[in-house]
């Protein structure tokens, strides 16, 4: 079971992007004729999207959490980074169970976050300096402190009711259901008030919503509009392609639990669902549309964005992000997994490339080296991957600085609700809490949720009260401010990787191309459109290592490299990338 939950971090978070009415005002680009369905230019195909989580990117008013205002004073550093569009994790109304994840009230922001005149003001400013937004939609659960729940618990007889999913006692206890967040991992949880078991596959406090019930479909798709109606420019749906049900609630074979995504997604009437949505919603709007999860095939992950079906825009696949693990992982199953996934959307359907988010731990920790001497070198080379990929990249904040795992040794100074009750659970049942420290130490996504460093200052500039979650205390040496001053810091890299992807549609849409396959240490490959064709080369290892791609290197021009000095031959520095226009 402990594995499980550690994997959730990596399953949970994978998103399939939804982006739809995407139209010319919105793409210059757009006249530009397309051979397929992935060189059919859109801007969100060609946008960099940076993932803001607001707890923990800027603090105003002293009381240790980040808010909007915070994000508004640092509008000008994101619009440095060369950035499109941001992605914030959810700022509704919330108790705050699993950090906004549980929603109180969809059309009101979270009192530690600000006020609806700071959400207006921060969009206007992040639309005047061209950037867009996209906001996070938690729609498989709400909160329990929500009204529709309060109402819905409150009497077998309230018309909100079916907004959830219940089970009454007299049926008998309920078909066993996985908890991802539970301190039981037990997904119905008894009501005295009604005598009656409600399900929700996340915590206690995320009651799932009913999908079948059109009358919460409507209620969820005004919402939807409410905010499109503000002006966003874009939908992440969290945890989307668990929302459909069979509410017949069937017994699952024993053993369903270590596999529970394959029986948890893509349920009846869930494109039903996305269709509707897309008429309703994303067609009436000029949005682009982010929803988690790519079902447990390349057919679902076609059928839920190509094109011509009118559901979603972008697959965002878990199996890339799920390769690292604390004892290391294999470059060629890396390289493995990214080919065979851009194979199969070479020619229909788009995805979003990523390597962390904020169920993540830090990118340089993961999937780098976060020692002192090649943390820098490695962060380079990872930026150089995510942003030289066909994709749209998606980078969290502080990863362009390097920012690296916080690696608490205490319980005390964890703060996720879901490894907290992992904690007990493993206590509960006599479990190995040495291994399990050592294991959230590596994966527990607070390792990516410490306030972001802006300078050396007490808290990294984050805050003058007392952070929310502890900052790493490499703050003093790993920061905004030093890496702004360093021309050739991880910071500055990172914005000319973005500016190099921007500058040349063949790294959004052209053709990749796999060398010297086999290659354990080196990654390598060919990104080509029209007449223009890039090399890039990565060095995973900590040691020098060669590639054999046959290219003659000597008169091929070195876009961008992260050693001062250009590449000599086919013998890579640690670390080392580049990118070469051959
Ligand atoms: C996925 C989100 O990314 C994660 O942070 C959250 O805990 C769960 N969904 C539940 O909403």
């Amino acid at each position: 079971m402990l594995k499980q939950l550690l994997h959730i971090t990596t399953f949970l978070f994978t998103a399939v992007l939804l982006c739809s009415s995407c139209n010319s005002a919105n793409n210059k680009t757009e006249t530009q004729s397309s051979v397929t369905d992935s060189t059919d230019r859109k801007w969100w195909k060609e946008a960099v999207v940076y993932q803001i989580y607001p707890r923990s990117f800027k603090d105003s008013d002293g009381d240790g959490i980040g808010d909007l205002t915070g994000i508004i004073s640092k509008l000008d550093y994101i619009k440095s980074l060369g950035v499109d569009v941001i992605w914030l994790n959810p700022i509704y109304s919330s108790p705050n169970d699993d950090n906004g994840y549980d929603v109180s009230d969809y059309r009101n922001i979270m009192k530690d976050f600000g006020t609806m005149q700071d959400f207006d003001a921060l969009l206007k400013g992040l639309h005047e300096r061209g950037i867009k937004l996209v906001m996070d939609f938690v729609l498989n659960h709400s909160s329990d402190e929500h009204e529709w729940f309060k109402q819905s618990r409150s009497s077998r007889a309230s018309k909100y009711r079916d907004y959830y999913h219940w089970w009454n006692k007299e049926k008998g206890t309920p078909p066993a259901r996985y908890s991802l967040f539970d301190v039981n991992h037990d997904a119905w949880k008894y009501d005295t008030l009604t005598n009656a078991y409600y399900l929700h596959y996340f915590s206690r406090k995320q009651p799932d919503l009913n999908w079948e019930n059109p009358t919460l479909r409507r209620e969820v798709f005004d919402i939807m509009k409410f905010w499109a109606d503000k002006g966003i420019d874009g939908f992440r749906l969290d945890a989307f392609q668990f929302s459909a049900k069979d509410t017949t609630f069937p017994v699952f074979p024993s053993g369903y639990e270590k596999n529970f995504v394959q029986y948890y997604a893509m349920g009846p009437h869930l494109h039903d669902y996305l269709k509707e949505m897309n008429q309703q919603v994303f067609s009436k709007y000029n949005v682009m549309s982010v929803a988690e999860g790519a079902g447990n095939s390349f057919e679902d992950a076609h059928n839920l964005v190509d094109a011509d079906r009118k559901e979603l825009g972008m697959a965002y696949a878990f199996e890339g992000v799920d390769i690292a693990k604390p004892e290391g992982y294999s470059l060629p199953h890396f390289k493995e997994v990214f080919s065979r996934w851009d194979s199969a959307f070479a020619e229909k359907g788009w995805l979003a490339i990523f390597l962390a988010n904020h169920d993540q731990a830090r990118l340089v920790s993961r999937f780098g080296n976060d020692s002192a001497a090649f943390r820098d070198v490695s962060a380079k080379m990872l930026a150089t991957f995510l942003l030289s990929m066909r994709g749209t990249p998606y980078y969290y904040y502080g990863d362009e600085l390097g920012m690296t795992n916080a690696g608490f040794n205490k319980i005390e100074d964890y703060k996720d609700m879901p490894t907290l009750n992992e904690y007990q659970h493993q206590k509960n049942i006599g479990g190995d809490i040495k291994k399990f420290m050592a294991e959230i130490k590596f994966s527990c996504r607070d390792n990516g949720r410490t306030p972001m460093q802006w300078d050396s200052s007490t808290n990294a500039g984050f805050t003058r009260g007392k952070p929310w979650l502890q900052t790493n205390s490499n703050h003093a040496y790993l920061n905004v401010a030093m890496q702004e001053k360093n021309p050739n810091s991880c910071l500055n890299y990172f914005r000319k990787m973005v500016k190099l992807r921007k500058e040349n549609p063949a790294l959004v849409y052209g053709k990749y191309t796999l060398l010297d396959k086999d290659n354990p240490d080196v990654y390598a490959y060919t990104r080509e459109l029209n007449n223009k064709k890039f090399l890039v080369l990565l060095n995973f290892k900590s040691k020098n290592s060669t590639l054999h791609t046959g290219i003659d290197l000597s008169k091929a021009k070195t876009l961008i490299s992260n050693y001062t000095t250009v590449l000599a031959s086919e013998t890579l520095r640690p670390y080392e990338a580049a990118v070469i226009e051959l």
